[in-house]
């Protein structure tokens, strides 16, 4: 199946994506930037990740699907599973832990032609870790390796990972590493965090760069980023390829021009905010779409403080023009405002 075309124009004429060397590449496919935005479900989809695309980001990883949805319920999956030929490379991640029903499931979203099919080592939660998939795969080598050996050897796409660390009892990260690259993995994407610390705490630098100098394949390393400084701080202890990152660039998307959320004035969180509201609306409808940018819009004001009643004001409208209207007043209300000092006299 075709990815859906793409109502909005790709290229933003407010921001044009950078063109830059291929920074490293996988299986042929070359990656131009070291910075990639994490799958995270709710958040990666289509709007935001078209978005840190077009900020810098160098690769779109799909949020996660369930083995079981793919082959029993594909219908409710589209739009977690939209993407645009101006994406690429594009990975679908899945998760699940049989075999068999991963290759099905994998055969399927091969038809949708993304550039890799990503299997999910990484996801902590109980009804899916506690069940032997995501995290729950590192406990188990043997079907790790079936698992990649079967998808390698029948796609033709090739088969990436997104591992952790470990368990606390079980940090078989090395293993489980060289697992993934022996039987056919292609790139290897790692939050330097186990199980148990979920999306806390500082990523291990040291394991990351355990990792890189053990395999082959390219690594990515993940967690904990909200910075440059911190981007550069992982690229120069693990030695790794490329950087993911997650919550950071729900509150930073300009991360991927490696810039931090203070060096950015107002007037352009405005212009990030009107485009992504769009996309968002172009994406899901207009209501759906709003509703929707919600969360995110929460994020892009939360560094302004404002006062409780004004941001559950701002963040229950339902009209669209009325919420740009009242974040246009709120941001021309912040100190150092270019707005304002535009404004002033003299
Ligand atoms: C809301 C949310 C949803 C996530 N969904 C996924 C997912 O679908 N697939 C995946 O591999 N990781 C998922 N993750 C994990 C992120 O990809 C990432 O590994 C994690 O957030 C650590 O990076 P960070 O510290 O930069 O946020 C999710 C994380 C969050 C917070």
């Amino acid at each position: 199946m075709r990815p859906a075309p793409c109502a909005r124009p790709w290229t933003a004429p407010w921001y044009p994506r950078p063109m830059t060397e291929p920074r490293f590449s996988f299986a042929g496919i070359p990656v131009r930037g070291r910075l990639i935005l994490a799958p995270m479900d709710g958040y990666s989809s289509w709007p935001f990740r078209s978005l840190c695309r077009d900020l810098g980001s160098s690769l779109s990883y799909t949020e996660f699907v369930r083995t079981g949805d793919v082959l029993e319920r594909p219908e409710f999956l589209e739009d977690k599973l939209v993407f645009r030929e101006e994406e690429r490379p594009v990975l679908i991640q899945v998760y699940g832990n049989d075999p068999r029903d991963m290759l099905e499931a994998a055969l399927r979203l091969q038809e949708r032609e993304p550039d890799a099919i990503d299997i999910n080592l990484g996801c902590p939660t109980s009804s899916i870790a506690g069940r032997g998939a995501g995290v729950g795969l590192m406990r188990t080598p043997l079907l790790t390796a079936r698992i990649f050996r079967t998808l390698a050897g029948r796609l033709s796409v090739p088969v990436t990972a997104k591992i952790r660390l470990g368990w606390e009892d079980c940090r078989k990260y090395l293993l489980i590493a060289r697992i993934i690259e022996e039987n056919g993995g292609q790139l290897l994407a790692v939050h330097a965090r186990t199980k148990e610390q979920r999306h806390h705490g500082p990523p291990d630098l040291e394991a990351l760069a355990e990792i890189k100098d053990s395999l082959t394949i390219p690594v990515i390393g993940n967690g904990g980023i909200q910075t440059t400084a911190d981007i550069r701080e992982m690229l120069r202890v693990s030695g790794c390829d490329g950087v993911m990152i997650g919550r950071g660039a729900v509150r930073n998307p300009w991360i991927f021009s490696w810039l931090d959320r203070d060096e950015i004035p107002p007037e352009q969180v405005l212009d990030v905010i009107r485009e992504h509201l769009g996309r968002s609306q172009d994406f899901y409808g207009p209501k759906r779409g709003l509703i929707l940018f919600r969360k995110h819009a929460a994020r892009y004001l939360e560094p302004y403080q404002l006062p409780a009643s004004r941001r559950r004001h701002l963040l229950t409208r339902t009209d669209p023009e009325q919420f740009l209207t009242l974040v246009e007043e709120t941001l021309k209300q912040v100190p150092d405002s270019p707005f304002l000092s535009s404004n002033s006299p003299g």
